[in-house]
């Protein structure tokens, strides 16, 4: 078999060499607009807005690092801020905010969002796209089909899931995810079907390793299983759909990218990426720090971290994590990083439909949970690390 590292290669030379003759075309216009998205991890304050109760994001420790508390779940900024400083545009408010400037997008992720039930003051999935349809009128139709449309969104699907599921057969598993993930792709068709092309996933964390969950489940020594597995069942079916849907749905566009082995490298050789510690959060009580932060319990050196709190990242995380999504190669974001998505004029489907199989082959040997562990993965992963100018490690990357 050829060796797959330069197959890669040779996919991403081919995306590089026709952006670039792409780029040609004085008519290329670049996505100006981003519309986000997901839980508490993308929450720029949408919570706030929805509870009636003491809603700890907005005090501090939260925001700590930037001198104010937002409603952003961490210690300073999320994800989305960094992918709207990467784009060149301003950060994205929370819809619920007013008032507040929208000419970029909105911010429709809410902490304890999830895709089914009804869970208490958040925004279910289907509820978040509804309020994008009501609000959709303020950005114009070619506005909305050039932006990028994020998402991160079903960690507590599962972690209830599992909570009151917790020995599930493996059919009783396929079912559930099959469950959220025919959710997810109505609300991916109902955004397509007012005008949006763009779409930008991160999949799911291995969310037994969040200090919150090894904590309620009195496993601190290591990752708790059953949610993780469940992760790692839901992101299989994740990047199927995308590519499935590739085909269905003309000028659909997608990017990939593998939150799961970001934060599982992180966990395990967490001295690789610059932190100290990936099993306990900097902020919170108990043996792994995994709930209750607060002012009298963060940590001293907040960079050193993955986790802020139990569920959420640090600043220095989120900020690893943009790069990632904005800038990686194909083993750890693909068949486009959010750098090319960008700039993909919206007509390329049919050009990319055997780059984008391709990759899709790949990685679902990928998504073994064995592979996660890959070296070469993680020096990939490092590779991009250029904010960090980690030493390169081997000469196979070319
Ligand atoms: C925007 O799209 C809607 C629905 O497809 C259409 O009715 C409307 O005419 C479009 N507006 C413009 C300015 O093209
Ligand atoms: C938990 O947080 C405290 C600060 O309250 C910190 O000093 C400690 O190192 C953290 N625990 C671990 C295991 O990192």
């Amino acid at each position: 078999m050829a060796n797959p590292k330069s197959h890669i290669f040779s996919l991403s030379l081919i995306v590089t060499t026709s952006l670039f003759l792409l780029l040609h075309f004085p008519t290329v216009s670049f996505a100006q607009t981003l519309f986000v998205f997901g839980d508490g991890l993308y929450d720029a304050g949408n919570k706030q807005f929805l509870s009636s109760n003491r809603v700890d994001a907005s005090f501090p420790p939260y925001g700590i690092t930037i001198g104010k508390a937002t409603g952003r779940w961490s210690d300073g900024r999320i994800i989305p801020d960094y992918l709207a400083d990467f784009m060149g545009i301003p950060r994205i408010p929370p819809i619920l905010q007013n008032p507040a400037d929208f000419s970029h997008g909105a911010n429709f992720a809410v902490a304890d969002a999830t895709v089914l039930g009804s869970p208490l003051e958040t925004m279910t999935l289907s509820q978040q796209v509804i309020k994008f349809l009501e609000t959709k009128n303020r950005w114009e139709n070619q506005t909305r089909s050039e932006a990028i449309y994020l998402f991160y969104i079903a960690s507590d699907d599962y972690l209830s899931y599992a909570k009151n599921n917790p020995n599930p057969s493996d059919d009783q598993k396929q079912a559930f995810v099959d469950q959220v993930i025919t959710d997810i792709e109505a609300q991916i068709k109902v955004v397509y079907g007012s005008g949006g092309r763009k779409f930008a996933f991160q999949n799911l964390a291995p969310l037994g390793c969040l200090p919150a969950v090894k904590q309620a489940y009195g496993n601190v020594q290591e990752c708790v299983k059953l949610p993780s597995e469940l992760a790692a069942l839901h992101n299989k079916k994740l990047i199927k759909l995308l590519v499935d849907l590739s085909r269905q749905l003309s000028g659909f566009q997608y990017s990939f990218y593998d939150f799961f082995s970001s934060i599982q490298n992180r966990v395990i050789k967490s001295k690789i990426y610059t932190f100290e510690t990936g099993t306990a959060a900097c902020c919170g009580t108990g043996p792994v720090n995994g709930t209750g932060c607060s002012t009298n319990n963060l940590c001293a050196n907040i960079e050193d971290y993955v986790f802020f709190d139990g569920k959420h990242l640090t600043q220095e995380g989120n900020l690893q994590v943009g790069h990632l999504i904005w800038g990686a190669d194909p083993e750890v974001v693909g068949p486009n990083n959010l750098r090319e998505l960008l700039v993909l004029p919206l007509d390329v489907t049919i050009i990319l439909a055997d780059i984008q199989e391709a990759m899709a082959a790949i990685r679902k040997s990928q998504n073994k949970i064995e592979n996660l562990y890959d070296i070469t993965k993680m020096e990939s992963e490092m590779e991009n690390q250029w904010a960090y100018q980690v030493k390169k490690a081997s000469s196979f990357l070319i």
